[in-house]
């Protein structure tokens, strides 16, 4: 009993808690549209105050023609009262209309507007954020709550004009008689309870859910997927997958079902309380003027009023109750729109330099993942001079990738510090350092877009179809694109209507030409050859050093005719630079290099 009631306490702590999103949230509408939630709010507090001026103009109708049946005569206004009541009414739709016309605008300008921030928040995170399964939730639930949080948006306005409504009626039904208002109050309250902590309820199971619903996302994908189709055919693996979804998603629908029962029995005792309290108060009001004490117009106006306004406060509460609902939801919004990248500009930042004089230094350097024990690089030491051409080879998971994560800034050393031109890396400006680094990952991305498309992306601001040929045929990708049936303008990838896919080596030349494309003083290429055939290798090694020429440039490959390219060789072992020499020297020195290189070798012999 004990655990229910700290249980239920916490729920409402929490419940208040999350209304603190709200005014970030509604930071967020006002942002998207000003002029729109201006309109919205104008026109419903003229909306809100027309059910209390028809009541006032019904009153006065009826009062006169009572008056009318005792001998009064008809007093002069009378048919412009009639006229007045239709003119309200009239306003009353006409208003109802304009603030649905400004909610839709309102939801396409919020949508538009935070999806925008989400996608420039989510760039400047530390890589590492999205390695974190707990971020990735979070980022998922912030990406959904972009769009969907309109309909709280318009919760929020229908609150606030239920609310002028209310007050409007209860001050009306107040100057008749004080405690008829009390009595109306008190029968809605435990509603209003009920329903919050339902909704409370709904929220913690559906966050409970989370993790399975993503793991149910998965199945979906690999379920049905181009990526999977293959493997799922050959290995047979469609009815393992469909059983493990259908696992999940039973045990998700049997803790819905249990919380849609108790939702309906709660839900029907506490509105038949309030069903119960409209009724008292209405029978009131009858007993009141059969005894003679109210006028019929009186009657008229308290019943229209108290009908109105326990509709409104029951809508008050249970719209708050939604909007309370989702705001705890959007608890993962206002997070994600905190959190703050740990890899960032410093106060004054520095332009990296033009012209690299002292080159690349790794001093001491360090690093463990993060949630990971063991240091991938432990006190490594580098020079990398400007204009040479460095080759890194080592096993795989030695950390090759990593080095490069490090020297772009995608990470910041553990210990010990990365030093362009003498000065630490995190002294630089983060952009205008990226500028300087042409990168292409072992694992780089495919852009569904058009051919010119994925290489420009290289150079985005001063990209000439010259410059994104030019470096086409340096990375022989022109020879594939030239092939395409639209050529430079053929949509790649299988996702939209007509794209062509392109096949693995095909593709690695694209983002080659990526990189050649950038005016990079340092080039980094992760795996450039990996699926490469043995002419394109050829021809790429044949042009290496013109494509380097001037430039500083980092090469990671297993294939020892990549490595031969480059002027030094690196090995990388236990975190360390285990030997160091061009190709001749290490394979003469007899260690960890040649013993590699011959195993390879022996392979084509
Ligand atoms: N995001 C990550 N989080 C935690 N550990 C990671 C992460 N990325 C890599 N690692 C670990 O760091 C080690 C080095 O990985 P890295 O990708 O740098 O290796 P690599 O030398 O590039 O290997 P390969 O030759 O296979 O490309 C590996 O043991 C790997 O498991
Ligand atoms: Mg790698």
């Amino acid at each position: 009993m004990e655990t229910t009631v700290k249980k239920f306490s916490a729920t409402w702590r929490e419940r208040l808690h999350s209304m603190r999103n709200i005014p970030p949230l509604m930071r967020l509408v006002w942002e998207s549209a000003h002029d729109v939630v201006g309109g919205d709010a104008a026109s419903r507090i003229v909306a809100a105050l027309i059910p209390l001026a028809m009541l006032g103009v019904s009153k006065r109708i009826f009062d006169v023609v009572q008056a009318r049946f005792s001998g009064h005569p008809l007093p002069p206004y009378f048919w412009w009262l009639v006229l007045a009541e239709f003119v309200l009414a009239g306003l009353g739709g006409m208003l109802g209309r304009l603030t649905g016309f400004l909610d839709a605008l309102l939801a396409d300008r919020f949508s538009r507007h935070v999806s925008i921030r989400v996608m420039d928040h989510a760039s400047r995170l530390d890589l590492a954020s999205y390695e974190d399964p707990v971020f990735y939730d979070k980022l998922e639930r912030a990406r959904v709550q972009a769009t969907d949080r309109i309909a709280m948006v318009q919760a929020i306005g229908n609150v606030f004009q239920q609310f002028i409504v209310s007050a409007s009626l209860c001050w009306g039904i107040f100057l008749f008689s004080p405690w008829l208002l009390g009595l109306l109050v008190a029968s809605v309250t435990p509603a209003f309870l009920g329903e919050s902590y339902l909704a409370f309820e709904g929220y913690s199971l559906s966050l409970r859910q989370t993790p399975v619903r993503r793991q149910l996302d998965y199945l979906r994908l690999v379920g049905a997927s181009k990526e999977s189709a293959k493997e799922l055919k050959l290995f047979g693996l469609s009815g393992f997958i469909i059983n493990e979804f259908t696992r999940h998603s039973d045990r998700i629908y049997e803790e819905n079902v249990a919380l849609a029962k108790r939702r309906f029995w709660l839900g029907s005792l506490l509105s038949l309380l309030g069903t119960g309290g409209y009724y008292g108060a209405y029978a009131f009001v009858i007993y009141r003027t059969v005894e003679g004490a109210l006028s019929l117009g009186t009657m008229m106006f308290l019943v229209g009023a108290i009908a109105g306004a326990s509709q409104n406060i029951q809508n008050i509460f249970s719209t708050s109750s939604s909007i309370a609902d989702q705001s705890l939801f959007l608890t993962d919004l206002v997070e994600f729109f905190k959190m703050r990248p740990t890899v960032r500009n410093p106060p004054r930042a520095l332009p990296a330099p033009r012209l690299i004089r002292d080159g690349l230094r790794f001093e001491r350097v360090s690093f463990v993942y993060p949630g990971r024990q063991r240091p991938v690089l432990e006190r490594l030491d580098l020079h990398l001079s400007p204009g040479e051409r460095v080759a890194l080879v080592g096993a795989n998971g030695e950390g090759k990738t990593t080095l490069v994560k490090l020297l772009t800034r995608l990470y910041d050393p553990t210990e010990g510090r990365i030093l362009l031109d003498g000065v630490d890396l995190r002294e630089y400006d983060l952009d205008s350092l990226h500028r300087q680094i042409g990168v292409i990952f072992q694992d780089f991305f495919r852009f569904e877009m058009t051919a010119r498309q994925n290489i420009a992306v290289g150079c985005l601001d001063l990209c000439t179809p010259a410059r994104v040929e030019q470096a086409a045929r340096a990375s022989r990708a022109h020879a594939v694109i030239e092939r395409l049936p639209g050529g430079y303008e053929q949509l790649l990838g299988r996702r939209f209507v007509g794209g062509v896919d392109l096949s693995g080596g095909e593709w690695q030349k694209l983002a080659l030409a990526r990189a050649y494309l950038r005016d990079a003083q340092l080039l980094v290429l992760d795996e450039p050859t990996a699926a490469l055939d043995a002419p394109s290798e050829y021809e790429l090694f044949r042009h290496f050093a013109d494509l380097c020429a001037g430039r500083m440039a980092l090469l990671i490959s297993h294939r020892f005719s990549t490595v031969r390219m480059a002027d030094r060789i690196l090995v990388l072992a236990s975190g360390q630079v285990a030997e160091e020499g061009n190709h001749k020297q290490l394979v003469a020195r007899g260690g960890l290099y040649s013993e590699m290189f011959e195993m390879q070798a022996a392979g084509y012999r």
